[in-house]
């Protein structure tokens, strides 16, 4: 049991609170659910991007998937081997291509023709070789949010398999590009092994049909996308992920490299504000805390659901609330109709499963600074993120003001 009111009291809220430890047990279960095979774990770093979060999975082996070279950086902070970091993403600069190359990650996954080009280009300005995988869109569909499915040819990502092909062979054909790995990730929170096992199959017969044309790759890249509990939803166990993953594989010896985020981080956090006011207006009940969208922006961006959990003295009848918070928007709550007893001033509200897509996806909207993060290993818990102060928040600003 979490102590979320001495949590509370020592650090202030609103505040994350991530426990390392069940962080651990996600990657163990991933981990041993392939065991005897060739795996690279990538841990993606846009789930919860905190340095400490990082050097956690650096600790027991992980590498990363970036997306922008700001997570490369991170990554490289953290003490994750340039040699487990990899770089997708639909858009990258010039800039952070360069960078990457620079870097000598373990690949830079490539998601169009006309980025192929770029990397190419970029790679012979600086007399290196760039190692690139290519990312498949196998058009299937994941069956989750529309906003975080991401294998559909709708979707923007990825390229289809008879361009994929053609880059392999362009790529194969250049002096300063290596293609050594094939990509796919069809969306987030899947719940679905269907969808992940045909776009497998589709992504096998391409890697078997390169081989044919003297194309070997190395890496078998299965993207993110495992589901996660956040109500009574029914989640794809890791053995069988990995077993319908290996069925696809038979005949080949590649190294698997995964990319989860939402299942090591999510049900390991805990969003915590405190109560302001209760306030009713007409027959409709409102609990106003200190938290906000800003904190955590997944129930206004995609109506999703969290778990809610007061903490109160209050033991009475239960009754239907919404949990709004400060900001000026009608989309700024954590739920609706929620059953809740009634509660006072500085009750606490703990959102759960809020470890991955919460604060990174915060802003400063309202000028609100964004929480402190803390996190609980072996029983001790130690703040990762100082809470953000107004100086903070001007800091960029405050030069131009004589101007
Ligand atoms: N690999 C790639 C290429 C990705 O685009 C993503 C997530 C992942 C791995 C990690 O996926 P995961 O294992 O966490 O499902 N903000 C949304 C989720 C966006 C996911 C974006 N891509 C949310 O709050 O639900």
């Amino acid at each position: 049991m979490i102590d979320f009111k001495a949590l509370a009291n020592e650090y202030k809220t609103p505040l994350y609170v991530y426990d390392f430890d069940y962080m651990t047990t996600q990657y163990e279960a991933l981990k041993e659910a392939f065991r005897g095979r060739k795996l690279i774990i990538a841990y993606a770093v846009k789930a919860n991007s905190n340095l400490s979060v990082v050097k956690h999975f650096a600790k027991m082996g992980s590498g990363a998937d970036c997306v922008s070279i700001g997570e490369v950086r991170r990554a490289f902070l953290a003490g994750i081997p340039s040699y487990k970091i990899i770089f997708s993403g639909v858009g990258k600069t010039d800039d952070e291509i360069r960078e990457a190359i620079e870097k000598d990650i373990l690949y830079i996954n490539v998601e169009s023709e006309a980025e192929l080009g770029r990397v190419e280009l970029i790679a012979k300005e600086l007399g290196k070789v760039s190692r690139i995988s290519i990312r498949v869109n196998p058009n299937i569909d994941p069956q989750t949010h529309p906003y975080i499915s991401t294998g559909l040819h709708d979707n923007k990502f990825g390229v289809d398999l008879s361009t994929a092909k053609r880059m392999y062979i362009k790529a194969n054909a250049s002096e300063h590009l290596d293609p050594v790995g094939i990509h796919f990730h069809i969306g987030s929170q899947l719940t679905e092994l269907k969808p992940i096992y045909e776009s497998a199959e589709i992504v096998a017969d391409l890697v078997r049909s390169l081989a044919g044309i003297k194309i070997e790759l190395k890496f078998f890249d299965i993207g993110g996308g495992l589901g996660i509990k956040y109500d009574n939803e029914t989640t794809i166990k890791p053995y069988d992920y990995a077993q319908a993953i290996l069925g696809c594989m038979k005949g080949l010896d590649l190294t698997i490299l995964c990319e989860p985020g939402r299942f090591l981080t999510a049900n390991s956090g805990y969003f915590l504000s405190k109560v302001l006011y209760e306030k009713q207006n007409g027959e409709k009940r409102f609990v106003v805390v200190d938290g906000a969208m800003n904190d955590l922006l997944r129930p206004a961006l995609y109506k999703a659901y969290h778990k809610i959990e007061a903490i109160t003295e209050n033991q009475g009848e239960k009754r239907a609330v919404d949990i709004v918070g400060p900001v000026c928007e009608s989309g700024d709550f954590f739920a609706k109709d929620y059953e809740l007893p009634e509660l006072a001033h500085n009750d606490l509200v703990v959102v759960h499963s809020a470890g991955a897509y919460g604060f990174g996806m915060g802003s400063n909207y309202n000028t609100r600074g964004r929480s402190a993060e803390v996190a609980l290993e072996n029983g001790k818990a130690r703040m990762i993120r100082k809470r953000e102060s107004f100086d903070d928040l001007i800091a960029l600003e405050k030069e131009f003001l004589e101007s």
